[in-house]
This record gives structure tokens, C-alpha cells and sequence, in this order.
């Protein structure tokens, strides 16, 4: 094993959602305190490390794809150590250990940990820790951004998630829910303001949870939110992930009063059926669901809705997958991830339940979703033309360096022509046209 030379060069691949992102960010503040940096590239880097999801079973096969490749790196240079972070390395343990191109296992919560691992591969090229804890937030840490433009920040204000969706595997992974102090919330948003951001999502499974209480004071999500809102009124605030169970009626009042509050929210149904909401123990009906759009379409009538969906859940029938059609129709959504079911082991679906519907049916489902909701995606993109906007420029468009990209407020993709401006300012364009993914544009 090599010594870690002074300005040691660390690679960082990240999977899976926004969290995880946020969360390579923390690692990195970590390590730069021990004098790493940031590189570009494997073939530069001492230590690679690998930030993994394991909410479905592909994501978990690419990440072992990559583990190959690191394989063939290694190969060429036995010094390199090589890192599994985050879900899967929470999962999976000692089990991954087993694999020859892996020296550290750290699961969410061990990242403070990582400079003893790293430190000890010396004496021992397998390290792991894969505690979880009920108080570790990163609070203190102020997290080293890794984005590309400098426009859009995230911040995560909780962690862990204490919801028991029988599916799903992040209670196992990433353990209890616990928020992070508002104080330390809203300094981490002075800082990205100060650095030119202008956009901030704030990030947690179930934001509508968040809950902190501290002597005197005691603030919920909209009070959070409004805090930060609060901050800038030109900096935009976004948020994910909202919970139909939870989503109280002061948020979507909170997020009426501000005008840099997005109207945007993403709001996960699963399923539009009643039979499988009670066993995925989503703890909402369908009705339930219904009657949360309404009211936000009461409160603001302008306000984007996307969803998760879960295809062929264990016993799915063809009703309760028409019944997720309708849903899906009745909605309108703007927006949809759009998955099918796979299971997870441990979770209370793969101890209790069969996982029965075939694959084919399953393939089935989801491409019916799929083209549904490119249906309404495209009505929802058609209503927009002839509407003003104004978007935050976020890039440059992929087919022409004369045109820019950047988002309305309900989230939807505009592309327009550059007209001297750049990312990361506010401009105003009108819809001339679209397709199911794109608002197309004139600057005005
Ligand atoms: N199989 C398929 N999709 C899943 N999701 C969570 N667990 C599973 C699973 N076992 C989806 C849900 C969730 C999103 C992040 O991933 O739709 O909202
Ligand atoms: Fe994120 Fe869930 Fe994947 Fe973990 S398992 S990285 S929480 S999407």
C-alpha cells in the first residue's frame, strides 16, 4: 500500500437520487479537510469512490458494472483504493468487502469516518462502518459543491425516513428520520446565495415531516421553507420529496404567499389503486390523493404536479392497473418517474408477499404509463404555448450553442435563443411551441 501523499486526488461517482448527491458533497468537505482534491478522472485519482443507490435491483447491477471497471484500473495500478458509499454499501455489508476491487464500505452515516478508514488501509485494505445513528445530520459541515454551473444548490435539511412503504429499502439503508438544525439550514443558504446560486431545493424523503424543536423554538416544513423564502427574494426555493399523507394546507399557502417559492411539487401516488396502497402501507387512499391536488389546485391553480409510480406491485390485478390509468388521467400529471416493481430483500413486501406478476405484465404496465403519461405531458406542455414565463437560465441547449436552456417554475424545460444572455440569469420568453419534453421559445 502506498503512503497518501500530500493533495491526494479523489474520484467521486455518485447513483441514485439528489440525496445521495448532496451527500458526496458533504464527503468531499470531509476529505478536503485531509487535503484531498477533486479530480476528473479514475486514471488520476488515488481513491475512487463510489456513492450507490439501492432502491431497485438495476440500480445496484450497473454499480457492480462499475466496480469492474475499477477492476481494470486497479489492475494497472494496485495502489488505487476504491470506496463503496451510501445505500448499497449500507445493504449489502461485509458482502461487498468480498468483492477484490473494494478496500472501504461506509454506509450514510459513517461518512465523518472516512479519513480513520482510509488511514487504516494501510494497515488492513478492508474497512468498514456501516452504523447507522439517530443524530448524525452533517449540520455542521458545509457541504463542497460539485455541480457544473453554479446555479442550482441543494440542501439537505433531514435524513433517514421513518415511513414504512412495504417496497422500499430506504428505512433499511439510511435509517431513523431525524432534521437538521434550522440555524445550520439557513446558514448553508446564506453561503450558496453569497456564492452566486440561485436556486436552492432543499432535500428529504419526506419533507413534510420535517419537525425540529429546540427550548423556545419549534419549526415546522412551511416555517422552514418560509425562512429561507425569506432570504432572497430572487433566489428561487424548491423542494422534494412531498408525502400525500403529509402535506399539510399551511405549505401550500406558504408557498402561495412567496413568489420565489416554485409552484412545483412533487407528490408520489405509487399506485391509483385502493387494494395496493394498503399493501404497499402507503397510509393514504386514492380519495385521499384526490382531494390533496384538488386543494392544491384550489390554493394555486398555476402550481406543476409530478408523481412516482410503482407498476406491478405484488398481486397487481388488471384493475387496480386501470385504476392507476385513471388516476393518472384524472390528475393530469405534468410529470412522472415511472418504475416497475423489484424487489428488495428484507423489506416487509419480499418477507410477506409474492412478487407474482411476470415480468412480461410488468414491462406491460409500465410502458402503458409511459405512453399515457407522454400524452399528458404533452397536453400539459400544450396548454403552456402562448403563456410568458420567466425562466432561469441553467444551460446551454445540447443541439445548438446559440440556444439556452432553463426552467419555468413549475419545473418544465425551456429552450430559447441565447440572445446575450447567460446562465444563471432571469429571462422572459413566450411558448411559441413543444414537444412532450420541451417548451420551445422566443425571448422577449
Ligand atoms: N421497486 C420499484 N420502484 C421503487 N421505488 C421505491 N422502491 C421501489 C421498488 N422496490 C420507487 C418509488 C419511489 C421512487 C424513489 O422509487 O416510486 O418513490
Ligand atoms: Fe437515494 Fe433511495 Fe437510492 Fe438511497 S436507495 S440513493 S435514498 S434513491
Amino acid at each position: 500500500m502506498t503512503e497518501i501523499k500530500k493533495h491526494s486526488k479523489v474520484f467521486i461517482e455518485t447513483y441514485g437520487c439528489q440525496m445521495n448527491v448532496s451527500d458526496s458533497e458533504v464527503v468531499l468537505a470531509i476529505l478536503s479537510k485531509e487535503n484531498y482534491e477533486l479530480c476528473e478522472s479514475i486514471e488520476e485519482a488515488d481513491l475512487v469512490l463510489i456513492n450507490t443507490c439501492a432502491i431497485r435491483d438495476n440500480a445496484e447491477q450497473r454499480i457492480l458494472g462499475r466496480l469492474d471497471v475499477f477492476r481494470l484500473e486497479k489492475k494497472k495500478r494496485p495502489d488505487l483504493l476504491v470506496g463503496v458509499l451510501g445505500c448499497m454499501a449500507e445493504r449489502l455489508k461485509e458482502t461487498l468487502l468480498e468483492n477484490p476491487v473494494v478496500n472501504i464500505v461506509a454506509g450514510p452515516d459513517a461518512y465523518r469516518d472516512l479519513p480513520r478508514l482510509i488511514a487504516s488501509v494501510k494497515a488492513d485494505p478492508k474497512q468498514i462502518n456501516t452504523a447507522l445513528s439517530h443524530e448524525e445530520t452533517y449540520g455542521d459541515i458545509s457541504p463542497v459543491r460539485m455541480d457544473k454551473n453554479g446555479v442550482s444548490a441543494f440542501i439537505s435539511i433531514m435524513r433517514g425516513c421513518n415511513n414504512v412503504c412495504s417496497y422500499c429499502v430506504v428505512p433499511y439503508t439510511r435509517g431513523a428520520e431525524r432534521s437538521r438544525d434550522p440555524h445550520s439550514i439557513v446558514r448553508e443558504a446564506c453561503e450558496v446565495i453569497e456564492s452566486g446560486y440561485k436556486e436552492i431545493t432543499l432535500l428529504g424523503q419526506n419533507v413534510d415531516s420535517y419537525h425540529w424543536v429546540d427550548g423556545e423554538s419549534d419549526v415546522d416544513f412551511p416555517d422552514l421553507l418560509e425562512k429561507v423564502a425569506l432570504l432572497n427574494p430572487r433566489v428561487r426555493i424548491r423542494f422534494s420529496t412531498s408525502h400525500p399523507k403529509d402535506i399539510s394546507d399551511k405549505l401550500l399557502y406558504t408557498m402561495a404567499k412567496y413568489d420565489n417559492i416554485c409552484n412545483h411539487i412533487h407528490l408520489p401516488v405509487q399506485s391509483g389503486s385502493n387494494v395496493m396502497l394498503e399493501k404497499m402501507r402507503r397510509r393514504h387512499t386514492r380519495e385521499w390523493y384526490l382531494e390533496r391536488i384538488a386543494k392544491i389546485r384550489e390554493v394555486m391553480p398555476d402550481c406543476a404536479i409530478s408523481t412516482d409510480v410503482i407498476a406491478g406491485f405484488c398481486g397487481e390485478t388488471e384493475q387496480d392497473h386501470q385504476d392507476t390509468l385513471s388516476l393518472f388521467r384524472e390528475v393530469g400529471f405534468d410529470f412522472a418517474y415511472m418504475f416497475y416493481y423489484s424487489e428488495r430483500p428484507g423489506t416487509m413486501a419480499a418477507r410477506h408477499f409474492k412478487d407474482d406478476v411476470p415480468l412480461e405484465v410488468k414491462t406491460e404496465r409500465l410502458n402503458q404509463i409511459i405512453e399515457l403519461q407522454n400524452t399528458l405531458s404533452l397536453e400539459s406542455h400544450k396548454r403552456d404555448v402562448g403563456k410568458t414565463f420567466e425562466v432561469l437560465v441553467d444551460g446551454y441547449s445540447k443541439r445548438s450553442k446559440a440556444d439556452l436552456t432553463g426552467r419555468t417554475q413549475q419545473n418544465k424545460t425551456c429552450v430559447f435563443p441565447a440572445g446575450g444572455h447567460s446562465i444563471g440569469e432571469y429571462v422572459t420568453v413566450k411558448v411559441k411551441d413543444c414537444t412532450s419534453a420541451t417548451l420551445l421559445c422566443e425571448l422577449l
